[in-house]
């Protein structure tokens, strides 16, 4: 197992259920450390179903992690490879995001190891599941934030920007601004344009309503600026508020939880058929899997229509 790049609540829970599947199997497991860069300097440890006890509610991961941008370099994926030959690695399961499976895609190239991917960001941009672990978490995280924030909002009569993670892609800002009541939701996968911003805010005003919550995806830009240009455009007060990192720590969600213990089931299922280079999924409610291959080259579909449900309960 390893779980590269950034962390996610509920992987901790992947590696638990992962571990005492496979062990339910007869299979040994091992964790590589530090994600890519554990499988480059060989740091790994054994995993037992007495050592992954206790860790089902924490967030982050217990094997920790590194962003590793040596492992795209091809002799050290080579190398890699090497590694898990020499540690007669049959199956690996790598929980994490695209970037880990583009990872896990150079690695298969070059390795007869099966490879099985385990969704797990919560950025939930990974193509052929419907949702990846920690996203629940995360969104949920923000909305808390994100209430609280609206009591200031309401009081002061502002403007508020909440900047939520997501450098890519705008599913967390999306589903975090339909379940927060935001007045804009901005996202890199739709363009708008400052004026609409100010527009909508214009109008509000004209109603009556002089608060209101923009949600942005970090990847829509600069929000700071974003927030300095609205003040010039108006009569109002705004403030620019960032989530952070809070959304990608703190005890998963049941709902995180779950998934982790299902696409587990579902990974360790794979490997125990021989089945290599597939990323487990849920599609429509069903635990399924899709070509790791094509999990790397499909983008996964962003629905538009959720801003104009966002616009028409934001009057
Ligand atoms: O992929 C998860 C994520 O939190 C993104 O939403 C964010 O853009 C990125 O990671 C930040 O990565 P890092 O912590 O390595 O700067």
């Amino acid at each position: 197992m390893v779980t590269p790049g950034g962390d996610a609540p509920g992987m901790n829970a992947a590696i638990r259920a992962v571990t005492r599947i496979a062990h339910s199997r007869g299979l040994q497991i091992i964790g590589f450390e530090r994600g890519w860069d554990g499988l480059l300097t060989n740091r790994h440890q054994h995993l037992t179903p007495r050592s992954v006890g206790g860790i089902i509610q924490l967030g982050g991961t217990m094997l920790h992690t590194s962003r590793c941008p040596e492992f795209k370099r091809p002799e050290n994926v080579k190398r890699a490879a090497e590694i898990l030959a020499a540690n007669k690695v049959d199956g690996l399961v790598v929980i994490g995001g695209d970037g880990s499976f583009k990872g896990a895609l150079d690695l298969s190239r070059e390795s007869s190891t099966l490879m099985v991917g385990i969704p797990a960001t919560i950025d939930n941009d990974v193509y052929g599941t419907d949702e990846t672990i920690g996203f629940d978490t995360a969104v949920n995280t923000a909305v808390a934030s994100i209430d609280k924030i609206r009591d200031t909002a309401i009081s002061h009569e502002r403007i508020f920007i909440v900047e939520v993670m997501g450098r890519q892609r705008g599913f967390l800002a999306l589903e975090v601004g339909l379940s927060v009541g935001a007045e804009v939701i901005l996202i890199p996968e739709h363009e708008c344009a400052i004026d609409q911003v100010v527009e909508v805010l214009k109008r509000n005003a004209q109603k009556g309503k002089r608060a209101g919550i923009i949600v942005a995806a970090e990847g829509v830009g600069d929000t700071r600026k974003i927030a300095e240009e609205i003040a010039k455009k108006t009569d109002f007060e705004v403030r620019l508020s960032i989530v952070g990192y809070a959304q990608r720590g703190g005890s998963p969600t049941a709902r995180s939880r779950l998934l982790a213990s299902l696409f587990a089931e579902k990974a360790v299922d794979l490997l125990v058929q021989g089945q290599g280079n597939r990323v487990v999924g849920l599609q429509n409610g069903v635990v399924t899997s899709v070509e790791l291959k094509e999990t790397c080259e499909k983008e996964k579909p962003l629905d538009l229509r959720l801003l104009e449900l966002a616009e028409m309960l934001s009057i």
